[in-house]
């Protein structure tokens, strides 16, 4: 795939005889939010790290912004931002505080840095207020405004708005979007929750037991669960013929068993079996029917659902 900002090949981690990672390829294209979905334990986090260096790679390979990780790791790192687990902020000193240790640990130079991640976060600058009477949505923001610091063009964020409530989701959801739309940033993202992903990303990879089942746009995820009419006909070439010539449509596609699904839901049922009896196609099945995304999943992860 062209323009990957990161590109997995065939990653794989084993624990001794255990693999929690199995042979992912994953695509993250430039200026896209990619969310990869999973339940706990299904891998998120330990891709994640091996894309970061945090953890070592069984086998495959990681390449970042168009080169192999392996040998340009000084190179790579410094354009990207990420938060994996709690960042070690410092109790008792405020968020300002906090993030010029890091600002000089990391060498920024430029000299608003910190300013702007926090105003980026929308986080004051001048608060006196120390890091541990913050809220939880408090330290998250921090944690973001440090994975900015040094304005990468790539951001990792493992579980951002684990354990906020419903506002502070919504709140960082918009931020994180704002990172993509207005700064052109890259994101991937983790999350265990179907919707947070749905609402936010543009492609979606889906990790189940190590195993990436899926990587797609959310765009084409949508399609796939919008509503249609299932019919099952005798004969799928008389179908298509009715469907084209006489309901003047070409939305439809075929199926196995016989099945096809016309997702030009306007067409009257009765009107449409009439003309599929009349040139012998013989109707078995004729419904309208909608998948959700939520069932989607639950069928490609075996019916378990993803939480
Ligand atoms: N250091 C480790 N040693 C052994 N197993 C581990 C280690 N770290 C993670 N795992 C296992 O790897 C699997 C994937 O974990 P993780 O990547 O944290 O999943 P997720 O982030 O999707 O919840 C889990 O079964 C977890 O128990
Ligand atoms: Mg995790």
């Amino acid at each position: 795939m062209n323009d990957c900002v990161i590109e997995t090949q065939m990653l794989t981690k084993r624990y001794g005889s255990t693999t929690v990672v199995n042979n992912v390829s994953i695509h993250v294209k430039r200026g896209r939010i990619y969310g990869l979905l999973g339940r706990n334990g299904a891998g998120k986090t330990t891709t994640m790290k091996m894309i970061l260096g945090l953890s070592a790679i069984s086998s495959g390979e990681v390449r970042l912004f168009g080169e192999s990780l392996k040998k340009n790791e000084r190179k790579l790192y410094p354009r990207i931002g990420s938060i994996i687990e709690t960042p070690g902020f410092y109790p008792h000193l405020t968020g300002t505080e906090n993030l010029q240790i890091f600002a000089r640990i990391r060498g920024t130079i430029k000299q608003n840095a910190v300013q702007e991640a926090l105003k980026t976060v929308g986080l004051p600058y001048d608060d006196k207020k120390p890091f541990s009477s913050y809220s939880l949505g408090m330290k998250q923001r921090l944690g973001i405004a440090n994975a900015i610091l040094n304005d990468p063009e790539l951001l990792i964020l493992d579980e951002p708005t684990n354990g906020l409530d419903p506002i502070g989701i919504a709140e960082v959801r918009a931020f994180i979007r704002s990172l993509s739309e207005e700064y052109g940033k890259t994101i991937l993202i983790s999350s265990h929750i179907l919707t947070e992903i749905a609402l936010l990303a543009d492609d979606i990879g889906i990790l189940h037991h190590g195993n990436l089942l899926e990587e797609n746009t959310m765009a084409d995820l949508e399609k796939k669960n919008q509503k249609y009419i299932h019919i099952q006909v005798t004969s799928q070439s008389l179908a298509a013929q009715v469907l084209e010539r006489v309901l003047h449509t070409n939305n439809y596609t075929a199926e196995a068993d016989n099945s096809m699904r016309i997702y030009d839901t306007g067409i009257d049922l009765v009107e449409l079996n009439k003309a599929l009896v009349s040139v012998g196609a013989g109707v078995s099945t004729i419904q309208i029917c909608s998948d959700n995304l939520e069932d989607y999943f639950k069928k490609i992860t075996g019916g378990v659902g993803i939480e």
